[in-house]
């Protein structure tokens, strides 16, 4: 499927969206900084690998995030983070960094893997899914406005022995009791399988997707056409607390995705979302856009897209770790995306990458801010 059409539909609601989140937004920071002039630069950054590792601050991260706000705590250079990684609604998400970093951090400013799933809303509001991940992935899809969703933990308790290693296994998930969920999942196709966030028990997942998928949504009946599947993002690794990266939802797809192909005669179909798509930077130059709005005007003025939408940044700079993600994917975008890898995640190199080298190679994201408040006259 071609995401441009998925961009176009969701073009009027995520207008609708985003006006009445920066209401929300200009609010939450009621009394923001009033610059003679708006900042002809934002920036991006990337979370696990720049500012996290697993939950613990890298790289001075605290320090630099403060200085991207006034005396009084309030934001005065537009920032966002834009991470693959998510599990957790955008207002949940923002109010663990904010603790964990020490700063006040808007829901707006979250951009996470599967943020851009709420585009499929119109699609499948009504339709059966299930959602796949850690973390909360069905609160987060009932949050975009999916009406029928169920948990991959859920849908799977409600057919008896479908996992055969479940006896094994020594955690427990909540098995779903009520009679009425066990005869909608016999009865009603699953439409589309969401992955949401890292599979936690990839053996359980790629059985159970598998049968999703070849029966056409009911488990254990006939073969039936695939259902839809969609992904956050294709990230082969990522930087968590370990040393060495870990495997991530690309390599779980490769897993899916081999098995299906050898038992069934039709090649897995999958859309991924996530970096490097360029359209999720066009979506993050939009909210930088907006953000500046706010920050230097008044709130008519964040609520006229029109106004934001015609403001044109001189440069964003997205700030990542993994060069084949973060820095491919600023360099597809384009002008204005200027590129910032650090040392402290995947990339681990001396000098800059081989296939995707950035615009700038530093060791953390400290010098990397240092760089740009530098070079935009700041400090
Ligand atoms: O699962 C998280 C991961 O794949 C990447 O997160 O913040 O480096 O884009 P991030
Ligand atoms: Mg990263």
């Amino acid at each position: 499927m071609s995401l441009r059409i998925l961009r176009k539909a969701s073009q009027t609601q995520n207008a609708k969206q985003l006006s009445s989140s920066f209401s929300k937004f200009t609010r939450s920071f009621s009394q923001l900084s009033s610059q003679s002039k708006p900042p002809s630069f934002g920036i991006a950054f990337d979370i696990d690998g720049v500012v996290l590792r697993s939950e613990a601050p890298i790289g001075g991260s605290p320090q630099v995030l403060r200085r991207l706000y006034d005396d009084s705590g309030n934001l005065s250079i537009p920032y966002v983070f834009l991470t693959n990684g998510g599990g957790f609604t955008e207002s949940k998400r923002a109010l663990e960094l904010s603790e964990l970093l020490g700063v006040k951090i808007s829901p707006l400013q979250v951009l996470q893997g599967h943020t851009p799933f709420k585009q499929l809303v119109n699609r499948f509001e009504n339709e059966l899914i299930v959602a796949v991940g850690k973390g909360e992935p069905a609160a987060v899809m009932s949050e975009y406005g999916f009406k029928n969703v169920l948990s991959i933990d859920d849908y799977a308790s409600c057919f008896e022995n479908i996992d055969p290693l479940a006896p094994y296994k020594k955690w427990t998930t909540k098995q779903v009791k009520e009679v009425a969920a066990r005869d909608l999942v016999s009865s009603q196709r699953v439409q589309a399988a969401f992955i949401v966030s890292d599979s936690v028990d990839w053996s359980r997942d790629i059985q159970v997707l598998c049968d999703i998928f070849r029966t056409g949504g009911l488990p254990g009946r006939e073969i039936g056409h695939q259902p839809h599947l969609y992904f956050a993002h294709d990230d082969l690794a990522y930087q968590a607390a370990f040393p060495t990266e870990r495997f991530g939802m690309g390599a779980f797809r490769i897993a899916l995705e081999s098995i299906f192909n050898r038992i069934h005669p039709h090649a897995l179909e999958y859309t991924t979302f996530g970096k490097p798509n360029p359209f999720v930077f066009k979506n993050a130059e939009l909210v930088l856009k907006q953000l500046v709005s706010a920050l230097h005007d008044n709130l008519q003025v964040a609520n006229n897209q029109a106004n934001a939408g015609s403001y044109q940044f001189k440069t964003l700079y997205m700030i990542g770790d993994n060069p084949s993600v973060d820095i491919n994917g600023a360099r597809q975008a384009g002008h204005p995306w200027f590129s910032i890898l650090t040392r402290t995640g995947v990339f681990k190199g001396k000098e800059n990458h081989a296939e995707f080298p950035a615009d700038l190679v530093v060791d953390t994201v400290e010098e990397a801010v240092d760089f740009v408040l530098r070079k935009e006259c700041i400090s």
